[in-house]
This record gives C-alpha cells, structure tokens and sequence, in this order.
C-alpha cells in the first residue's frame, strides 16, 4: 500500500516580537500571569497593510520548495488550513497557489480552526494514496493577530501569527500518516467563534462598534473540552495501534496553552522531554502550531520515529495522528 511520508517542512513567522512585557502596557496583565496560566512569553506579529495570511504562507511554501529541491510546477495540490482567510473568498490556497507559481497545483482551503492542520493532513494524504497525485503541499497560515482583541486580556495574550508547510509524497516502505483519530462536536461552536463577518452577520456598522469581528472564547470551559479531547485522542491513538508511550519518539501537540499539552502527556505516559514545545516563542498560531514544532525539533527527528500529533480547536474538533517520520 501507498502511505503519504512528509518530505519536507518549512515555516516562517514575521519578524515582529510582541512581548509579555510589551502586553503589559497594552492591557492589565503580567509576565507572571501569562507565563504561569499559559506558557507563552513572546509571538510574532505580522505588520504590514495589506498583508494577509496567504503572505505568511507564501513565505513558509517557498521556503519548503527550496529546501527540498522542488520546482514550483510540480506540485499537484496545495492545501492551505487556515482560520484568517485573506478574504471570504476566494480561497487563500488560491492566492498562494499564484504568488508561490505552483502553475500545475489545483488549491483549496480547509477550515477546522485549530485542528486544521491535522484534518489536512489527513484529507492531503487521501490524494497521495489515491495513487493519483506525487506532491502535495499542506501549509497552515494564520495571521491571528487580525481577529485578536488588543482590548481584551483574556484572549490577546494568546495568539500569534505564522505558517507552516509540509511537502507529502507517496511512499511505499511504510514511513509518513499511517492512522489518525479525528472528532467534531458541533455543539461546541458556541464557545469559541467569531460572532460577525460571515453571512449569518455580515459586516455592519453595528458589528464593528460590538466588536463582534474579534475571537470570542468562554476560556475557562474550552480548557476544560480541550484537556479531555487532547488527551483522550492521543490515549485512543496508540491504543488503536497496539503501542505504549515507549513507542513513540514524539507527542507534537497543537501549542495553546502548556497546561494543555502537559495534561496531554500525562494521559499517554510520556515524558515531558518527548514533548514538543515552542509556545512560549509563538503563542498559539492555530494552524502554524505543528508545522513549526516539525520545524523547530527537525535537528532532533530520526528517520523512523513514530510522532503522535494531536490538536484540539474551534469548531470544539479534535484528534489525534501517528505518522512515521
Ligand atoms: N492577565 C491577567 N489576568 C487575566 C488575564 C490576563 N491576560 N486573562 C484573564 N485573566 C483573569 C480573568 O479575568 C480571571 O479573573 P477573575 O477570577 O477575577 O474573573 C482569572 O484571570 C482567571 O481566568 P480564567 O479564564 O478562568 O483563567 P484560566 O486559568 O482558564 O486561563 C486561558 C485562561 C489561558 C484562556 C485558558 O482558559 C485556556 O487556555 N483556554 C483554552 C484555550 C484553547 O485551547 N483554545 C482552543 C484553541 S484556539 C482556536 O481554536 C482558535
């Protein structure tokens, strides 16, 4: 059988550094606050007008070509998940898709917030297995920093902007996705949405002034869904495959908050230097999490490691996938 093995990953995040300390003549928080409850002490901030996500991505899919000697045209698909599309549509991957001159790629979006790097690269992996297409390109981009409330503490502190992109060829010696674990309650949506902008309340006036074009999240209770479907999934993943945390090399968990991810280890047995983790540099960039994990910890993956990425976001959608590196 055909398996989708990543053979590359690059990532980029914007040259602006919003510190904890800057935030604090922002809004009334502190260091010890934000370090403490969430780990984070730095994100990137993308500045600039004009610039959207696709720009974050472009950067990350670029980079991602060169590093792994791909002409752009030979790219099939492109992928983009992202929760801050540049426009309504159409879609990012599009804009993408022309900046990057993937000229032979088709292109869409995924949307699953925070878990939609995994969905993607579940649905990416579909197309190499088909037999059909060679090479795929999954990037996450977020410009987070553009639905962020910069009057609102307990979300502002949280967020950041970048992207991530991974190349997916097909591969028959059993390396890259080989199961996944993926989740949505519909219900959950309530909790953590963006209220205007969409077209059950287009953009008015009134929205604007209700600042209803800003992340809306009831913090406290998402935790509590977001520590139970991370760890849960993460557990059912190596359960599913008859495998004990001695097996894995890596838990690659989706950066929102260190408490999150820690409860997560926790279930799966794992130690915490298994673990990777970057939040602090970057906060939360819901799509760009993982990617730039797989960037950041690249020096330190052996060809063979089984890596258990895990997500949980808006939507609430979680899960859980094991990919053989
Ligand atoms: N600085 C100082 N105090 C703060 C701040 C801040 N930045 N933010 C909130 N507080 C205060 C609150 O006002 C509250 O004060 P009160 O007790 O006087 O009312 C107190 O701190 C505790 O607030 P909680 O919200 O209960 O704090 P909690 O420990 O839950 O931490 C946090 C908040 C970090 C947001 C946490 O709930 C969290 O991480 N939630 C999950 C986030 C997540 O996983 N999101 C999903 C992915 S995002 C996506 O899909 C787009």
């Amino acid at each position: 059988p055909i398996t989708a093995a990543i053979t590359g990953v690059a990532a980029y995040t914007p040259d602006y550094v919003l510190t904890n300390k800057e935030l604090e003549q922002m809004v009334d928080t502190n260091d010890e606050w934000i370090t403490t409850r969430t780990g984070i002490k730095q994100r990137h901030i993308l500045k600039g007008e004009g610039l959207g996500a696709s720009y974050l991505g472009v950067q990350a899919v670029k980079k991602l070509l060169e590093k792994t000697n791909s002409r752009p045209e030979e790219i099939d698909l492109l992928i983009c998940a992202t929760a801050t599309p540049d426009m309504m549509f159409p879609a990012t991957a599009n804009i993408i898709q022309y900046e990057a001159g993937l000229v032979n790629a088709f292109s869409f979006d995924l949307m699953a917030a925070c878990s939609g790097f995994l969905f993607g690269l579940t649905t990416a992996a579909q197309y190499i297995q088909s037999g059909r297409y060679k090479k795929v390109i999954l990037v996450g981009a977020d410009k987070m920093s553009s639905i962020v409330d910069y009057t609102d503490r307990s979300t502002c502190v949280l967020f950041g902007d970048g992207a991530g992109a991974v190349l997916l060829e097909p591969n028959t010696e059993g390396y890259g996705l080989l199961d996944h674990v993926h989740y949505t309650n519909g219900a959950g949506w309530v909790h953590l949405h963006m209220k205007a902008g969409g077209s059950r309340r287009p953009a008015s006036h009134e929205t604007v002034e209700a600042r209803e074009h800003f992340v809306y999240q009831e913090g406290a209770n998402v935790f509590k869904h977001a520590v139970v479907g991370m760890a849960e999934a993460s557990y059912e993943i190596l359960e599913r495959n008859q495998l004990s945390s001695d097996d894995i090399a890596w838990l690659v968990p989706h950066q929102a908050n260190k408490r999150i991810i820690d409860a997560t280890a926790q279930r799966m047995g794992l130690d915490e230097n298994k673990v990777m983790l970057n939040i602090d540099k970057y906060g939360n960039t819901t799509n760009a999490t993982i990617p730039l994990c797989l960037r950041d910890y690249e020096a330190r993956l052996k060809k063979g490691d089984l890596l258990v990425l895990a997500a949980f976001g808006g939507g609430f959608t979680w899960g859980a996938s094991l990919v053989k590196w």
